[in-house]
């Protein structure tokens, strides 16, 4: 059925009236998450023409984690940097392609929000035309009002996101977000520039289909993550057996699982042995979605959004997905 201009939602109608669900809003978080989509739409003008700009291929850089920078990396960072830092809505922000948070300058209005993102996730698939995204993260901040904003308005639980979501610049360029009432889900009408509600109130199923781990490292997990693996891929009591799909993109991956059913694991192992991930900027964001669309996150352990960050980058394994499956993951991983 063709939308007519009459039925269609856009993101910020959508918005707008979720926010009247909230007489106490000032409507700070409303226009921080239009300054999002603005970035997200520049970055996907970008993505789309990867190939015929001179913005493929490393920066020669590195970053804190020690990932070579691609271009769209920096491209992507200074996109959301730009978009969010002047308005008078954040006092600091992190990036994964950050060393330090960055505050407000002091001559910019400082605002109550937190925003920390990973301004291109999967950028090992750029240069071979593969999915990609943006995850963000936002906080409000916990340092008084007139001072300087600071790391620990950063290292908050993922339990306190007033906000989180990613954008997926896929076969379409979706954005995904919750604020705590459910997930909803955008897609990008290139020919009039605009989200448009697309998904409603995302639920994920409670058992999936698919499982999503990158397999390589089997010989560097432990037993237990090689029993749960197996488990997935040939069935295993209550677990039916899973069709494996693992694009290496993390916004990907969880994408297609929320909407159909899944689970994606990035374990420990012994060339990580704090996993991959990193809490703040990916696993948190994407823990308090898919928790808000029915789903579950833990790091092997305990629930995602409970644990107490101790550093910006910190790593954290990652199981998320399907609730159903994620118990079952989580139950044998902690079983003595
Ligand atoms: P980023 O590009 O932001 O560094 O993230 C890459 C991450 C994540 O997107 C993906 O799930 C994971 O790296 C893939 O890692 P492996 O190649 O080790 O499987
Ligand atoms: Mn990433
Ligand atoms: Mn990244």
């Amino acid at each position: 059925m063709h939308n007519t201009s009459t039925s269609v939602i856009t993101i910020e109608r959508f918005i707008m009236e979720q926010e009247r669900l909230h007489p106490e809003a000032t409507g700070e978080l409303s226009n921080l998450l239009y300054d999002l989509c603005l970035a997200a739409k520049i970055i996907s003008r970008h993505v789309r023409r990867a190939g015929l700009t001179d913005i493929l291929g490393g920066s020669g850089t590195i970053n804190v984690s020690g990932d070579l920078q691609q271009k769209l990396d920096m491209f992507a960072n200074e996109t959301v940097r730009h978009s969010v830092q002047h308005t008078g809505r954040i006092c600091i922000m992190a990036s994964e392609e950050d060393r330090e948070p960055v505050p407000v300058p002091q001559d910019k209005p400082a605002g109550k929000y937190v925003l920390l993102y990973d301004p291109l996730d999967g950028s090992a698939n750029i240069d071979v035309n593969v999915s990609i995204g943006t995850i963000f993260s936002i906080h409000k901040r916990v340092t008084p009002k007139h001072g300087t904003a600071a790391a620990k308005d950063c290292l908050q639980p993922g339990r306190k996101q007033v906000a989180a979501g990613y954008i997926l610049y896929g076969s379409s360029t979706m954005l995904v977000y919750t604020t705590g009432q459910g997930v909803h889900g955008f897609t990008l009408d290139p020919t009039i520039g605009e989200f448009l509600l697309s998904h409603p109130d995302i639920r994920t199923p409670d058992g999936g289909k698919y499982y999503s781990v990158n397999e390589s490292n089997w010989n560097k997990w432990t037993p237990a993550v090689q029993h749960v693996v197996a488990a997935f891929k040939n069935g295993d009591g209550p677990v039916q057996a899973k069709n494996a799909r693992y694009i290496g993109s993390l916004v990907a991956d969880v994408h297609r699982n929320l909407i159909s059913g899944g689970i994606f694991l990035y374990p420990a192992d012994a060339r990580n042995p704090q996993g991959k991930l990193r809490l703040l900027y990916e696993a948190a964001p994407l823990a308090l979605v898919v928790e808000q669309a029915g789903g579950a996150a833990t790091d092997g352990k305990r629930p995602i959004l409970d644990v107490i960050p101790g550093e910006l980058h910190q790593k954290t394994p990652l199981v998320i997905g399907s609730k159903a499956d994620v118990a079952f993951a989580t139950a044998v991983f902690g079983a003595p």
